[in-house]
């Protein structure tokens, strides 16, 4: 009878292989997580006041379970099943819990029909304790983040945002907070130049706390981005832990949550499916960036690393994809120079 089990047991080990090999080739949806330590994860996370150490109380909620859908690309560079606490091997100094990543990614898939979306791919590359400046192209967690961004396409999948949360660390100053509008646009720009992806999706967050008194400044640089698919989420008056800096676990959910709903109208399936509605009110804007993501402006629009610009109030045909004549003259104008071809 033993050697029966043993069999079964075999059959069971090779088929889950096989399975766990088909989809970690599957088309991947891949974000990047990147910022402080509110994105790396310390929900949970509380000092015990006897040892004076910091602890995760081991906590995940169900919004933030594992499932076979969602993979996290680990210090070495390969794709695992994603459990809490995401950064665990990331930002390894510090004692991580849950951030938003887990239920961004549940919130997604609960979204789309499963394997329409594919496998959500996470890459975790947020250290606890950041500044912009630690981020600026060329230095250490820049390198490092978009070595393992292109290591993530090693298998396949495309990178479908970046996730964004930091800050808290450039509230000290006023020089550093004020600066803060710049240093970010440029982060901004220079990844998706570098990922050469000018019209990349960015979810990011305003604000919650901070380490210093500038949290205003800095939230005011974030909420004032005017950035072509770039969103911004809000996460003032979250609870936070006892330490009055990070997110509680609840906080972390919401968040993530919020994070997934700004970023579903990027998904391809659902921007067809709002394409074609009937409407009265005229076809406005939205459905522009539709558009200049599939491309149809592309040859039109030379966006170059710096093209900022607000695609607000131009209107579109019925076909809520091209723009008006009147809208193409409007584009124009708003758009610089040299960003614009000349043929028509
Ligand atoms: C734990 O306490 C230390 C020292 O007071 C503090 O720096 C740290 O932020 C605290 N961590 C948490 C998670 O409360
Ligand atoms: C950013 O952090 C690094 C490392 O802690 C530090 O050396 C640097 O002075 C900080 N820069 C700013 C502008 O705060």
């Amino acid at each position: 009878m033993r050697w029966l089990l043993v069999v079964v047991g075999i059959l069971g080990w090779v088929i889950a292989r096989e399975t766990w090999g088909v989809r970690s080739q599957m088309e991947k949806k891949i974000f990047i997580l990147a910022g402080q330590s509110n994105m790396a994860g310390r929900g949970g996370v509380v000092n015990d006041t006897v040892t004076g150490i910091a602890r995760w109380d081991g906590v995940v909620p169900r919004e933030c379970r594992g499932n076979r859908w969602i993979v996290r690309l680990n210090a070495g560079l390969e794709w695992v099943e994603a459990q809490e606490p995401l950064h665990q091997d990331i930002d390894e100094t510090k004692t991580n819990g849950i951030g938003p990543g887990m239920a961004f990614g549940n919130r997604i898939l609960k979204k789309k029909k499963k394997g329409e979306l594919g496998v959500v791919g996470l890459v975790p590359c947020a250290i606890g304790g950041s500044n912009i400046s630690e981020w600026e192209r060329g230095k250490v967690l820049y390198n490092q983040m978009m070595r393992r961004a292109k290591a993530s396409l090693q298998q396949g999948g495309t990178i479908s945002a970046l996730l964004w949360y930091q800050g808290e660390s450039d509230t000290l100053t006023y020089h550093d907070a004020h600066a803060y509008a710049t240093r970010l646009r440029k982060f901004f720009s220079d990844v998706r130049d570098q990922l050469h992806s000018p019209l990349l999706p960015i979810i990011q967050v305003a604000l919650a706390s901070g380490s210093g008194p500038y949290i205003e400044t800095v939230r005011e640089a974030q909420l004032g981005m005017d950035l072509l698919n770039l969103r911004t989420v809000d996460a003032k008056g979250f609870p936070l832990e006892p330490d009055g800096l990070h997110l509680s676990t609840s906080a972390q959910v919401h968040l993530g949550h919020m994070m997934a709903d700004a970023f579903l109208p990027f998904l391809p399936t659902s921007l067809q499916s709002a394409a074609p509605l009937p409407s009265k009110a005229p076809p406005t804007v939205s459905n522009l960036e539709t558009a200049l993501l599939e491309g149809k402006y592309i040859e039109k629009v030379n966006w170059g690393s710096n093209c900022l610009t607000s695609t607000a109030g131009l209107r579109l045909k019925s076909d809520h994809l091209h723009l008006t004549t009147m809208s193409e003259v409007h584009l124009r104008i708003k758009l610089p120079q040299p960003y614009l071809s000349s043929s028509t």
